[in-house]
């Protein structure tokens, strides 16, 4: 067993001084173990992170929940970041870095034209909404996926908490959104052509914002459908790259795909940890941001849009959009092969670079908190999910690769000796996490 103990008492302070614990549900120790899980780093370099009592793993879960796409601490973009910081991140004229990042941006989306900087994906949500709102002089939008916090997304959950089930998380609370905001976004289920009726039928729809592939890619036709939609009824087409961004294309993954949306959303890999988030657009519809007001102190320091530049020469020049989904389809192989070895079922699912797979049948919570606890008891920070990075090498995979096989073997005999499988568990069980449908 680990040493946990600096972690989890931190922990349980954190929950006295900060509701909820953590600022990042991502982050709340409950989606994994309840009560054998890290909780804080010291430290984190490449594809290793230290935690407070010491101990190191190596990370095939989330890699700072997909920021991290060159590996935590990047020298290149640390070395970057540490002469913008020493020339001042703040002063009261302009950096010009946002304008190098805007025309960096728009060279490789050759559909937008001009672009708005923030530091988060829910805040970069938020302003795409406003200008897409004021653009299309109409109020009511629909969703296919996650798309942050803000009022205007969780409003979905007024009418029937469970609306956002498919696409965030099932029952989530929407308490102190106006209720005034009830049904003013409308979710439609990925794939789905009959839910297209809906958006046909609806003429007060004037925004269709979408992940436009992450969990299943779209059937045939499907992204087509939705762009006719579109053009026909004048509704703007947003694709929220926040997370799919710069995985598998050298930009959005919308450059793989045949549409081209009117507004693009790119965060998590552009700065690689450092907090940058970008809006694309045509000139026609960004241009109604200065109808209206959006404005922020801290969208205009200088670290952000500095750590990107720096991020984008490395991503262009190590084409890691080839690299990221190789590595996630030999994580895919593992889970696959030694899931089939051992008799664990499974279902396995997401883009290449952004693999996850799910214990299928009653006992899923049950297995997924166990193979956690037993894959850090052999130094590997696991879940159900894997971002991975253009740091971790095949020295990596094969630690992986041993120690996914070690842990379905344990589960595996546990299951045949006919032995209560939360046995197999430190103690409580984890609960259910994000389930994305897209
Ligand atoms: C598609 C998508 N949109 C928006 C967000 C929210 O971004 P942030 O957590 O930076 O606010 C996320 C985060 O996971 C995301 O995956």
């Amino acid at each position: 067993m680990l040493n946990l103990t600096l972690g989890m008492n931190l922990w349980e302070e954190a929950n006295y001084y900060i509701p909820g614990g953590t600022m990042l549900l991502s982050k709340n120790k409950n989606l994994f173990s309840p009560e054998y899980w890290p909780c804080y780093y010291k430290k984190a370099k490449g594809y290793v992170v230290e935690d407070l009592d010491g101990n190191q793993f190596i990370d095939f879960a989330s890699n700072g929940i997909g920021a991290c796409t060159l590996g935590f601490a990047n020298t290149e973009v640390d070395e970057h970041v540490i002469k913008t910081v020493q020339n001042g991140v703040m002063s009261s004229l302009n950096c010009p870095a946002d304008v190098s990042l805007a025309k960096r941006l728009v060279d490789l989306h050759p559909w937008s034209d001009m672009v708005r900087f923030a530091r988060s994906g829910g805040e970069a949500n938020a302003i795409s909404i406003r200008i897409a709102r004021a653009a299309s002089g109409r109020d009511k939008v629909a969703i296919c996926g996650y798309h942050g916090w803000h009022d205007w997304y969780l409003s979905a959950n007024i009418a029937d908490k469970d609306q956002l089930g498919e696409h965030l998380l099932e029952g989530l609370g929407s308490k102190g959104v106006p209720s005034i905001l009830k049904d003013t976004v409308i979710p439609i289920r990925y794939n789905n052509f009959d839910d297209l009726e809906k958006i046909k039928e609806n003429d007060d729809i004037g925004v269709l914002k979408m992940e436009p592939t992450r969990t299943f890619k779209p059937a045939t036709g499907y992204l087509e459908s939705i762009r006719e939609i579109c053009d026909n009824k004048g509704i703007i087409l947003i694709f929220d790259e926040c997370t799919s961004g710069f995985r598998e294309a050298n930009g959005g993954v919308h450059l793989n795909l045949p549409v081209a949306p009117d507004m693009c959303i790119l965060g998590k890999a552009l700065g690689n940890g450092y907090a940058i988030t970008a809006v694309l657009g045509r000139r026609d519809i960004m241009e109604h941001a200065i109808d209206t007001f959006i404005s922020s102190t801290f969208w205009t320091e200088a670290i952000g849009p500095n750590a990107a530049l720096k991020t984008l020469e490395i991503i262009d020049r190590e084409k890691t959009w080839i690299t990221l989904p190789n590595l996630g389809k030999q994580v895919k192989d593992i889970w696959l092969r030694y899931g089939a070895n051992y008799q664990i079922e499974l279902v396995v699912s997401g883009l290449d670079a952004l693999p996850v797979f799910r214990f299928t049948g009653d006992n899923s919570s049950i297995l997924k908190t166990a193979f956690t606890e037993m894959m850090l008891d052999r130094r590997i920070l696991a879940t159900t999910q894997f971002y991975p990075s253009i740091a971790h090498d095949s020295n990596s995979i094969n630690l992986y690769e041993s120690a996914v096989k070690d842990v379905f073997s344990t589960i595996s005999q546990h299951i045949n000796q006919s032995l209560p499988v939360h046995e197999l568990c430190i103690g409580k069980i984890c609960n259910t996490s994000f389930k994305r449908l897209n």
